[in-house]
């Protein structure tokens, strides 16, 4: 398209136009965070709503960050109360859920599940150590263990995060709540000698398929000392969760928390037990 041509078809970003970029994090469709929105997994992209109605824009710049570090509006937060209210709740229930507000994220109810759409679903393993030909491009990449209607992880997040990405925060920290995660198990490429990971040339490994040789080239490109023999290592990531937002009618129930075999390990969020049967 020539210079001209290009300026006249200037238009406002729809949502198709940024996840041409943001559905494929992660190496493929879904792959990384697991909640990419949707029309099938979303309520909001469903009425038709696009990205930037959440993330709004300013002279180019997207608000909205998250769990990763940038930020490229910092003062604006985009959060589900800069359309909703603190107590959005209507019935006979609303009262009691409008306090739970208090200390539990918005995501935590209205998320229920990663990847539930069944047309895409998410990276909940991926293994460097075992690279596998990607037909469709001829390239290699990792062996991923892929999963849909995946039950979030659940921990206290007041905002700051650790690297690589653990959500920081805790019962007693007053701007911690809890929010719903993903959590992704990484065998990556690390030196036998030491245990510690080391770059690998991705290129190398696209190519060829061949651990020892993208070590090599990787350890060398990075001036990183590397005895020459490679181990798996396993680490972990955590994802925030903030799309895929079901339906009101498929939101967290009372006993999803509260019941015998409920999601919250109580002991590991910082409770005694469950807060709702000491009452
Ligand atoms: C050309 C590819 C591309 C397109 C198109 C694109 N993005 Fe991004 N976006 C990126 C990259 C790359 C990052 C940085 C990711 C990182 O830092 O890990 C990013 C970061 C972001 C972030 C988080 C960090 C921040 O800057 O606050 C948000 C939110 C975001 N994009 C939303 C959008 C929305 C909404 C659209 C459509 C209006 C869009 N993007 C279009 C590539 C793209
Ligand atoms: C209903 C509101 C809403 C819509 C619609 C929405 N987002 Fe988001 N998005 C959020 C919220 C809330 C966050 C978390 C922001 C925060 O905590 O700082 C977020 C976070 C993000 C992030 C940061 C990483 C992550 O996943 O947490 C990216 C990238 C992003 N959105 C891209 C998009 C794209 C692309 C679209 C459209 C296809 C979109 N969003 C539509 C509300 C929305
Ligand atoms: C403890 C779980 C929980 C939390 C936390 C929670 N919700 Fe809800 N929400 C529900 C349930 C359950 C329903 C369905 C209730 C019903 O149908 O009576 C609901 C319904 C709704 C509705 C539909 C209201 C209606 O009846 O039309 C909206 C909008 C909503 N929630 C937004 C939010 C927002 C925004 C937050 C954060 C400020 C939030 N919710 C926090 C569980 C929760
Ligand atoms: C840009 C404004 C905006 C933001 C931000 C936003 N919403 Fe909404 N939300 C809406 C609108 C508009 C509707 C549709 C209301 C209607 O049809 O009555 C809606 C509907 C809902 C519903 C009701 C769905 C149903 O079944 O009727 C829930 C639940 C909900 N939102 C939760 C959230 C959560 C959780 C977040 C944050 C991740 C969020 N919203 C962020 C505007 C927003
Ligand atoms: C997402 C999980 C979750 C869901 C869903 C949930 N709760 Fe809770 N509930 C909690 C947590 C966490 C606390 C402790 C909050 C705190 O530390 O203040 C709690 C506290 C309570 C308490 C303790 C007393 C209080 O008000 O402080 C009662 C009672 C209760 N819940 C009842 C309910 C009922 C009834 C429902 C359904 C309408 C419900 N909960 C849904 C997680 C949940």
């Amino acid at each position: 398209m020539d210079i001209l041509q290009a300026a006249q078809n200037v238009q406002k970003a729809t949502s198709e136009m940024c996840l041409r970029c943001h559905t494929s994090t992660g190496g493929g469709p879904n792959h990384k965070h697991g909640v990419t929105p949707t029309k099938d997994s979303d309520v909001h992209m469903a009425k038709g709503m696009e990205c930037t109605a959440c993330h709004t824009v300013k002279a180019h710049k997207i608000a909205g960050g998250a769990d990763i570090k940038a930020h490229e509006v910092p003062e604006v937060i985009v959060a589900c109360t800069n359309c909703h209210t603190a107590a959005p709740h209507k019935g006979s229930q609303k009262t009691l859920l409008n306090k739970h507000g208090n200390r539990i994220a918005c995501q935590t109810c209205h998320i229920p599940a990663i990847a539930r759409d069944p047309k895409q679903p998410t990276a909940i393993e991926r293994d460097w150590t075992r690279p596998v030909l990607i037909e469709a491009t001829g390239l290699y990449g990792p062996t991923n263990k892929m999963a849909n209607n995946v039950m979030p992880e659940y921990r206290w997040w007041n905002r700051m995060m650790l690297v690589p990405p653990e959500p920081v925060g805790s019962k007693n920290d007053p701007k911690a709540k809890i929010f719903p995660w993903k959590k992704t198990t990484y065998t990556v490429i690390g030196d036998a000698a030491t245990d510690k990971a080391i770059f690998i040339k991705a290129g190398v490994y696209a190519i060829t398929g061949d651990v020892a040789a993208a070590a090599k080239k990787g350890a060398e490109d990075a001036k990183q000392s590397y005895s020459g023999q490679w181990k798996g290592i396993k680490e972990t990531m955590s994802f925030s969760l903030n799309h895929q937002v079901a339906s009101k009618s498929e939101a967290l129930k009372c006993a999803d928390c509260h019941g015998t075999k409920g999601r919250l390990d109580w002991k590991a969020l910082g409770y005694e037990g469950d807060p709702m049967k000491k009452k």
